[in-house]
């Protein structure tokens, strides 16, 4: 079979440089206590009844720890772990070339599984429910279906977008779990943890200090740590301080609730160009000249929640915090 479809593609260099400080099982998992409970006690049960697990849907915005878990639900259960992603999928052949190579008990992780293309979601469904799938041999006259057998497997899919997902699929998954903004003790947590496994020490009001700024996401949380740790090299002895983290979080452009400057330019727009809302996605995509895709997946869940911007039905409207936030006086 193709071996291209199953490799780390979906995982970008960021992630593999991450690779050292990702946590490998749930002791080391921090945060997110009711989805690891809950996932906690289905595993044991497939494990004590000998079967796969239940197929699991993991959702929430980027950075919070889908792919992590994905790994460690394979790890707990033992079994291997494939890994492709909605838009390496092409064709329902690739699919069934990647269903019929897993070994029995084997987690199946499709990353972004909102992306996976309608013809090749319809192949899913029969292998979800009942673990086989048809596929056309020969051509045209002669064509035929076959119904091929596979191996019970568990599959964990993983989106940004659950409300993209059709129904059909959406429906196949015995296990949904969302996951939440982490909080800045968890945060703070994530950072002791990493600067062990990186050897970089800090102050507990450092690592308060960058938690306070990651929007409630591990991967932001962490980056902001090698950032930081580069400061602490070059400016200090390596020791990350309360001060140098804050002058370092500065210079970064991180502002004190973790806003940069794509977020600032963001809200700036819809107060100086729409008059604070609303306005459509689009068109405020257009306006700051980024993707609507990554301002919907990216930079919206984190304002929606901490209440700087909302939805409405005509559109995006900054609220009074934003104004606050800048300085700026509060419309009537
Ligand atoms: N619960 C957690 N505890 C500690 N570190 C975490 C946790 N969740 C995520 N991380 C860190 O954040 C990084 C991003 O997580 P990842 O699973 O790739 O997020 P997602 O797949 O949801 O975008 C990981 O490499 C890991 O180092
Ligand atoms: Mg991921």
């Amino acid at each position: 079979m193709d071996d291209r479809l199953i490799t780390q593609e979906s995982i970008g260099e960021e992630e593999q440089l991450d690779n050292g400080i990702r946590p490998l099982s749930f002791t080391e998992y921090i945060g997110q206590e009711k989805v690891k409970e809950n996932l906690k006690v289905f595993i044991e049960a497939a494990k004590m009844r000998e079967e796969s697990l239940d197929h699991v849907l993991l959702y929430g915005p980027p950075g919070l720890g889908k792919t992590t878990l994905a790994m460690i639900i394979a790890s707990e259960m033992k079994v291997n772990l494939r890994t492709t992603s909605g838009p390496a999928i092409e064709r329902p052949g690739d699919l069934a070339a990647i269903l019929t190579a897993l070994e029995p008990g084997d987690v199946l992780f499709i990353d972004e599984i909102h992306r996976l293309p309608r013809a090749v979601e319809e192949v899913l469904y029969p292998a979800m429910e009942d673990f086989c799938i048809d596929i056309v041999i020969g051509k045209e006259s002669t064509a035929r279906s076959v119904r091929l057998d596979l191996p019970p497997f568990t599959l964990v899919g993983a989106t940004t977008r659950a409300g993209m997902l059709s129904s059909p699929l959406r429906d196949r998954f015995g296990v949904m779990s969302r996951l939440e903004y982490y909080t800045e003790n968890e945060l703070s947590a994530i950072l002791h943890r990493s600067g062990e496994l990186l050897g970089v020490e800090m102050e507990d009001e450092a690592a308060l200090e960058m938690a306070r700024r990651a929007r409630g996401t591990p991967r932001i949380a962490n980056r902001l740590l090698r950032r930081v740790r580069d400061f602490a090299q070059v400016q200090g002895n390596g020791f990350v301080t309360e001060e140098l983290s804050i002058e370092a979080l500065e210079r970064l452009q991180v502002d004190r609730l973790g806003l940069d400057d794509v977020d600032h330019r963001l809200l700036q727009t819809i107060i100086e160009k729409f008059k604070g809302g609303p306005v459509g996605l689009e068109n405020m995509a257009a306006t700051i000249g980024e993707e609507a895709n990554t301002i919907e997946d990216v930079y919206e869940p984190y304002l929606l929640q901490i209440g700087f911007l909302q939805r409405t039905p005509r559109g995006r409207v900054v609220t009074p915090h934003v104004y606050q936030h800048f300085g700026l006086e509060v419309p009537k």
